[in-house]
């Protein structure tokens, strides 16, 4: 089996990039190769992250387009010319037009900072979440690791993992837990079964399959 080539699209500080950066050092992204971060603004933290690893860098602006749509279609123009098999959204902060997901079927996925299909959706991203999961005094959130579809956060669910709500919990202290916790260690999991061609998608449901 070839190695999936793997593009990770980031908007800001690329922490979930950077557990991907160090699962690949680690030989845990199994038949899966880093190949390029793309950054929807070109002052994105992730970029140093993409250069100190070795991993080319590009940056595709919503500013520079006249639409969403054609944005897109730049992106999936630049994805097809790096070759790439995978695409992973890891903090990437810019709503994509429908062709994303016609070009790249089952093969996108995403992080999201809550249970699904708890606190998602439009409006819900970064810190705004955890805000959100406080104010309703949930007692447990966590992380979704999904197949990014046509609905906002509404794909097929590959990994969850629950983490407990704190007494005197902010929304910054909430964040980074369900980060160490949660994302970090589920985002380069999915991404290595995917690589490996171990899921399978049947209806709502992700099966994972044994090695
Ligand atoms: C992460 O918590 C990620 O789950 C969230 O933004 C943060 C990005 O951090 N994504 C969303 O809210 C998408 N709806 P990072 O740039 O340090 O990886």
């Amino acid at each position: 089996m070839s190695k999936k080539r793997i593009a990770v699209l980031v908007s800001g500080g690329g922490t979930n990039l950077q557990a991907l950066i160090d699962a690949q050092s680690r030989g845990e992204l199994v038949n899966g190769e880093l190949g390029a971060v793309i950054a929807s603004n070109p002052d994105a933290y992730a970029l140093e992250r993409a250069k100190r690893a070795g991993i080319p860098g590009y940056v595709v602006a919503r500013k520079s387009y006249g639409s969403s749509r054609e944005m897109t279609r730049a992106l999936v123009e630049r994805l097809r010319e790096l070759s790439i098999d995978l695409v992973v959204l890891a903090g990437f902060m810019t709503i994509l037009t429908e062709e994303m997901v016609q070009a790249y079927p089952n093969a996108i996925i995403n992080v999201h900072p809550a249970l699904i299909p708890s606190f998602c959706g439009a409006g819900y991203y970064g810190l705004h979440v955890h805000e959100r999961a406080l104010e309703y005094g949930v007692k447990v959130s966590g992380a979704t690791v999904h197949f990014v579809n046509e609905e906002p956060d509404g794909g097929p669910i590959i990994l969850q993992r629950a983490v407990e709500i704190l007494e005197g919990d902010t929304p910054e202290a909430l964040q980074r837990r369900i980060m160490e916790q949660a994302e970090w260690k589920l985002l380069p999991q999915a991404v290595s079964l995917f690589c490996q061609d171990r899921l399978r998608v049947e209806g709502r449901t992700v099966r994972i399959l044994e090695a």
